[in-house]
Order: structure tokens, then C-alpha cells, then sequence
């Protein structure tokens, strides 16, 4: 639709969690007469970043180092990880924890004040940060929220969904066309022109049925992305956290997590005859990288029916301080994990794929950038390594916010797309889901994703015209994204990380040791 009114920015940056937020603050310091106007879905705090609960891996602990952690990563990511972008991870991300918490997170200290750290998958060491015991994503919202507004310099506008790219003669992004859901001047569609676009937009669980992710993550920022012709890498990678609290199998939407530091505090897995079963699966036992205990517990429940995670040894008062909002969740479902092992199963939970960008989040589009779970920086490889995820977005935040501000070309004036764009019928987004879910989840085949692709393309049929409204374009980008995955997940024909097909069971370095990359052109994929 055309913009009925038109804003200014110098950088305009997409999206409110760790990685946006940063993003603006640290660009507002380092470039303090430029203006940055974040724009967000719904408020503020609505995104992913607030739900984490295990923490922020990073060293901090003086018998760490940034080899082991760049290894347990690279390990992590099964042969797919950029090692120069893990290592800018691992060196960078210590201090950009420290300057998280001068910016006013509150992480959990020892009796003797030290930083406290915990072990999630994956990890060989102590090196997890977490805040309020389970509620580290909550806390380094509000210390970001509470900056920002406090930050004059960075404007805000919130209930706005992000629809296109605007870019100029020469293809470099020049801003964005959004859609307003509120009142006054700024209702409607409108433009924000500006010389730099951030994409900090967050994930895409919602493509399937049951996930972690909130109601927003419908993939946004990556079908922006395709749309306006950048990269996008690696996407059929998406990572299933192996224990969300099994609610039944007709519960959808999102789930509640139960953190990976709740096996790092010495919690176990159990079968539904009472077996463990992981520390015959891997050296890691209950800590192996989560794409191998995802896998074992859906093994485990084909063949007893049920898996538990047990740490009724923890007792109430750990419980209580350790993992509080887990606690409260469990109680509200009827479990009470002091009593009884809680039953868990894998739901989506990341995209370690996304936008393609380089060291300093620049993506394929001149003045398009990436940050956070909508790109692809190449630090998750084929399976994001527990804890990662919120370091990635602080470290190239920093890096991104430097880069903006040694910007020095503007880019022209908008000229009209000519591509072709239509609308999706948001009635079919459960249908999609389900398909999603059952046919390109944590487990596929060629057979399965051919039954997801069919359901993708369906989805595009409309009978009628589609009134443009927030469902409809969140469907579109649900779907489009989808599209891509699957057709990834149909081309990948081998099992690594987080992507695992049953008619491919073995890695095949030989031919698979590499990236699909995806671009859209006029004539599709
Ligand atoms: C968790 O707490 O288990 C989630 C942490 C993550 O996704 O890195």
C-alpha cells in the first residue's frame, strides 16, 4: 500500500530485543547527533529476549578461556560454523557482558559478590550468567527498556509492524514502509526514510504449531529480507529445545520452557519405565548439545511413550530460589516438580539461519543490516550452542552500532518496487502450522516435506482479494518463510545438527559441508 504519511530517522532499527536495543543505545552513544527510531510489533518487551531463562554465555571466569568456548561451539555447530565470527563471540562477548550489567542488568552473585555461572548443553565449563534465577531474558529487558528511555536521543514507536524495505536506484536501503495499529498522525501505513536499516526483528518459531517463541515471531525480518532480495543462509537449521513442558498433544501456540540450566543444576532424564538413557547417548550425558538430546528423547518417547525430566532431588527451597518461574509454571499445569518428574517434549525454539551478514552485520543489501536470531552471522553453524543466542546479539549489536556510525554516504531516494507482492489468507496460518509441526520439524523426510511444501503452496491460493491488516501480512511472511525452510530442508539430503532426516540418517561431509543460501529474484526462488 502507498504511505499515507512519511517520518525521518538517520538509522531506523526493527524490533525491541537485546539486539535492537543495543543496537539504538550503543549507536546513540557512539554517534550522539544522530537520531535512531526503534519500531516495534507490539511493546517494547513483547519479543523473544524476555522469555530467556537459562542466561548469557560468555568468560567470565578466570579458569575459562575463549578457546574452549570457541570450541564447545564449533563443536556445537557440527562443521558449519564460521570460526572468524565464533571467535569474535568468544573475545568480544566478556566484555560486552560487562557492559550489559553498566548499562544495569542485575545478574545472580556468589556470597563472595563473584559473577554466579552455570553450565547448560553443550558446555564443558561453568559460563553462563543468569539473572533472578530463571528470569535472565526479563531482567536484561528491563535494564534495556529503562535505558532507552532514558536515552532522549532514540524515538520510539511501538504496535508498528514492519512491511518493506525501501531502497534506492542503486538498491542500497533507504527505509521502510510499516503499518501503524494506533491513533493520531502516525495511524496507517507510512514511511520512515533513513540512510540505515537494522533488522533486529527476532525469529520465526510460529511457523509451527508448538514453540517457545511469543505470538510475534512470525519471521518477519527474513521475508522482509527475501523480498528485498538479500541472503538468507542456513534456514532448514532450526533448533527444538528438547524440554518444554509436555501439555498434551493438542497444545499449541507457546509453550513454557523449562531451562537447560535445570539439567546444568544436576536434573536427569528418565523414560517412561524409568530409564536414563542419555549418558549411554553421549560423553555429555544430560548436557550434550541440544540437537542430540532432542533427537534421543524423541526416540525415547516412540518407544516408552513418555519422557520425564526429573530433579525432584533439587527439594523446594532450590527449586524456589533456583528456578522460580519455572517452579510457577509447572504448579499452574498441575506438575509439581518437588513431587514428581515433569514430562517434557521438544517444541521450535530457534532459527540458527536468518539474513547473511558479515562480521560487522552487514547483510547482501548496501545499508541493510541483521542482528540477533533474524541473522545469520554464521556463530550457530547447524545447531546453536545453549546461551549463545542473547551474547550473539549483544557483541554485534556493538559491532553493528560502530559500523552505522562510520557511515558517511547517504543513500537516494526511494524508488517504486516492481515486485510482485499478495497477500496470504490468515485463515490458513493454523493449517500451515500443523503442517509445519508435523511434516518440517524436528524430524523429516523427503515424503513429509513434500506434504509440507504442498501445504505452502496451497496456502497461497486465495479465493479473494485479502484485506491488508496485521494478520494478513504476518501470514505472508509466516508462509513465505516457510517456503524457503522447507525447500532447504528437502535440498539438505543428510542429517547434522538440528536438521535431521530420517531417510538421510548419516552427515555427509563430503557433499554437505557447506551453506544453502537463498535469494529471491523476479522470477522466485
Ligand atoms: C534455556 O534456558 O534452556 C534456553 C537457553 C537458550 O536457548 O540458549
Amino acid at each position: 500500500p502507498d504511505p499515507g504519511w512519511t517520518a525521518r530517522a538517520d538509522v531506523v532499527v526493527v524490533g525491541s530485543g537485546i539486539a535492537g536495543l543495543t543496537v539504538a543505545l550503543r549507536h546513540a552513544e557512539l554517534a550522539p547527533e544522530r537520531r535512531v527510531l526503534v519500531v516495534t510489533k507490539d511493546v517494547l518487551s513483547a519479543g523473544s529476549t524476555r522469555w530467556a531463562q537459562g542466561g548469557i554465555a560468555a568468560v567470565l571466569d578466570p579458569a575459562d578461556t575463549p578457546e574452549e568456548h570457541h570450541n564447545d561451539t564449533m563443536i556445537a555447530g557440527v562443521g558449519l560454523c564460521d570460526g572468524a565470527a565464533v571467535r569474535v563471540l568468544v573475545d568480544e562477548g566478556p566484555a560486552a557482558v560487562r557492559r550489559l550489567i553498566e548499562t544495569g542488568a542485575r545478574f545472580d552473585r556468589r556470597p563472595d559478590g563473584e559473577l554466579a555461572l552455570t553450565r547448560e548443553g553443550g558446555h564443558r565449563r561453568d559460563r553462563i550468567v543468569h539473572a533472578g534465577g530463571d528470569a535472565t531474558g526479563a531482567e536484561v529487558q528491563r535494564a534495556l527498556v529503562s535505558a532507552v528511555l532514558a536515552e532522549p536521543r532514540i524515538e520510539i514507536i511501538e504496535h508498528a509492524l514492519v512491511l518493506d524495505l525501501l531502497r534506492d536506484a542503486e538498491g542500497r536501503a533507504c527505509g521502510v514502509t510499516l503499518h501503524v495499529m494506533g491513533e493520531g498522525a502516525r495511524d496507517g501505513v507510512g514511511a520512515v526514510r533513513a540512510d540505515a536499516v537494522v533488522l533486529a526483528s527476532g525469529g520465526m518459531g510460529q511457523i509451527y504449531s508448538a514453540t517457545t517463541n511469543p505470538l510475534v515471531s512470525t519471521g518477519d525480518g527474513v521475508a522482509l529480507a527475501l523480498r528485498a532480495g538479500a541472503v538468507v543462509r542456513d534456514l532448514e537449521f532450526v533448533q527444538f529445545h528438547p524440554t518444554v513442558l509436555w501439555l498434551g498433544p493438542d497444545s499449541t501456540g507457546q509453550q513454557p520452557l523449562i531451562s537447560e540450566a535445570v539439567r546444568g543444576e544436576g536434573a536427569f532424564l528418565i523414560d517412561a519405565d524409568g530409564e536414563r538413557f542419555m549418558p549411554d547417548r553421549h560423553e555429555l550425558g544430560d548436557l550434550a548439545p541440544r540437537d542430540i538430546v532432542a533427537k534421543a528423547i524423541m526416540e525415547r518417547i516412540d518407544a516408552t511413550g513418555a519422557v520425564f525430566l526429573d530433579a525432584r532431588h533439587f527439594g523446594e527451597e532450590k527449586w524456589r530460589v533456583r528456578f522460580p518461574t519455572i517452579l510457577a509454571s509447572c504448579r499452574e499445569h498441575g506438575i509439581d516438580p518437588v513431587a514428581e518428574p515433569i514430562p517434557v517434549m521438544p517444541a521450535a525454539h530457534y532459527a540458527s539461519g536468518g539474513v547473511r551478514t558479515d562480521l560487522h552485520g552487514r547483510t547482501t543489501v548496501p545499508g541493510l543490516y541483521a542482528c540477533g536470531e533474524v541473522a545469520c552471522t554464521g556463530v550457530h553453524g547447524a545447531n546453536r550452542l545453549a546461551s549463545n543466542s542473547l551474547l550473539e546479539g549483544l557483541v554485534f549489536a556493538e559491532r553493528i552500532a560502530a559500523d552505522l556510525a562510520a557511515r558517511r554516504e547517504p543513500p537516494g531516494d526511494p524508488v517504486p518496487d516492481r515486485r510482485p507482492s499478495g497477500l496470504i489468507d490468515p485463515r490458513v496460518r493454523p493449517r500451515v502450522q500443523a503442517f509445519m509441526s508435523r511434516c518440517a520439524g524436528v524430524l523429516r523426510s523427503r515424503a513429509s516435506l513434500a506434504e509440507a511444501g504442498k501445504a505452502v503452496t496451497d496456502a497461497r491460493w486465495t479465493p479473494a482479494a485479502i484485506t491488508p491488516c496485521t494478520e494478513a501480512w504476518e501470514t505472508t511472511n509466516l508462509v513465505t518463510v516457510a517456503t524457503v525452510l522447507v525447500a532447504a530442508a528437502g535440498e539438505r539430503e543428510e542429517t547434522r545438527g538440528s536438521h535431521w532426516r530420517e531417510d538421510h540418517p548419516a552427515r555427509d561431509d563430503g557433499k554437505w559441508l557447506g551453506h544453502l543460501d537463498v535469494a529471491l529474484t523476479e522470477n522466485g526462488l
